[in-house]
């Protein structure tokens, strides 16, 4: 009788709060977190965003108080994405020293640089008028070399304004090398660079247009990765490293977190995740129903993604996960 029983049992480790405590093989450190923010210009109160419930397009006086929100909670780091008043089609307000994002930049720092890590998200969209990540040639495509050129300038901009972790999302091919060294002949040696190493293109970045006031018609398909590629997210990987990036990011998070862990194996610097603004939205447009527990859902995302070998969690749940762990 005694012999058709399991001797092997793996639910014993699962049998009470503090054995699975003490088994558990991830954790969540607020820490770990970033949490991304909006600053508007030309406000002067926040301005809810509709699809993104929770997250405001931010003056800078509320979002200097948002910082602080993280510093008291421990969240390791702040990302700040700039909604500027006017766009053109060079995204002159990219590095303009008097921009919404430069000016926001140097608020956030001056009030918490020396207990939060800074970082600025380094791409042209929010401030082109066609919403593009680069700038378009005459046939109005986007001309990889000649943004590169701008991305240097909105590089030493932001570092100009104290940034401490510059993110470099547009998807350029060369934008990392060009950055840093853009950053180092003007001695800027210890500016990081986080790289959207794997950045694919995504229906999930829809609520992050409304945040951003996107001026985008069409897609981003020509310079973000197609999602049935895996293979690209390696190559990208070889050459953000060859051209010196600090972390390397994989976005957005939860449909790729395959990608995630294929990056975590083969990195040798941190490696971080961005639980994009639809995976956020998603969670919360259906807790709003009643269909899941918000909380709960919000812990497991991140958890996965932890597991999956993202060390650092860029989520717009940042302060709430912060608070509960
Ligand atoms: C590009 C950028 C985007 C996001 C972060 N950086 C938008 C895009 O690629 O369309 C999206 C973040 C999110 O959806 O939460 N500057």
């Amino acid at each position: 009788m005694t012999g058709s029983f399991p001797t092997i049992r793996p639910r014993r480790l699962r049998g009470s709060g503090p054995l699975r405590r003490l088994v558990a093989q991830t954790r969540l450190h607020p820490a770990d977190l970033v949490l991304p923010v909006f600053v508007r210009e030309g406000i002067d109160a926040p301005v809810p965003v509709s699809a993104m419930p929770g997250v405001v397009q931010h003056t800078i006086e509320s979002l200097v108080a948002e910082a602080h929100r993280c510093v008291e909670v421990g969240v390791g780091g702040i990302m700040l994405f700039g909604v500027p008043l006017a766009k053109d089609p060079q995204g002159s307000g990219a590095d303009d020293p008097g921009g919404i994002l430069n000016v926001a930049t140097r608020a956030v720092v001056d009030a918490v640089g020396d207990r939060l890590v800074v970082m600025t998200d380094l791409c042209l969209d929010e401030f082109t008028s066609h919403g593009h990540c680069g700038v378009l040639d005459a046939a109005g495509r986007v001309d990889n070399d000649a943004t590169l050129e701008r991305y240097a300038a909105m590089g030493l901009a932001q570092a100009r304004a104290g940034a401490h972790v510059l993110g470099l999302s547009g998807m350029m091919d060369g934008q990392v090398g060009h950055v840093r060294a853009a950053l180092d002949a003007e001695g800027f040696t210890e500016v990081v660079i986080l790289a959207y190493t794997a950045k694919y293109t995504s229906g999930l970045y829809g609520p992050f247009r409304e945040a951003v006031a996107s001026s985008l018609v069409g897609d981003r398909a020509t310079y973000q990765q197609d999602p049935p590629n895996a293979g690209e997210a390696l190559r990208e990987l070889a050459q953000d490293l060859a051209e010196g990036a600090d972390i390397v990011m994989v976005k957005p998070a939860g449909p790729h977190l395959d990608i995630v862990a294929a990056v975590a194996a083969e990195s040798p610097v941190p490696v971080a995740a961005y639980q994009i603004s639809g995976e956020y939205s998603q969670i919360i447009a259906a807790a709003d129903r009643g269909w899941i527990d918000r909380d709960r859902v919000m812990l497991e995302s991140l958890i996965g993604i932890r597991r999956a070998g993202a060390q650092i969690i860029l989520t717009y749940f940042a302060l709430d996960a912060a608070a509960l762990l």
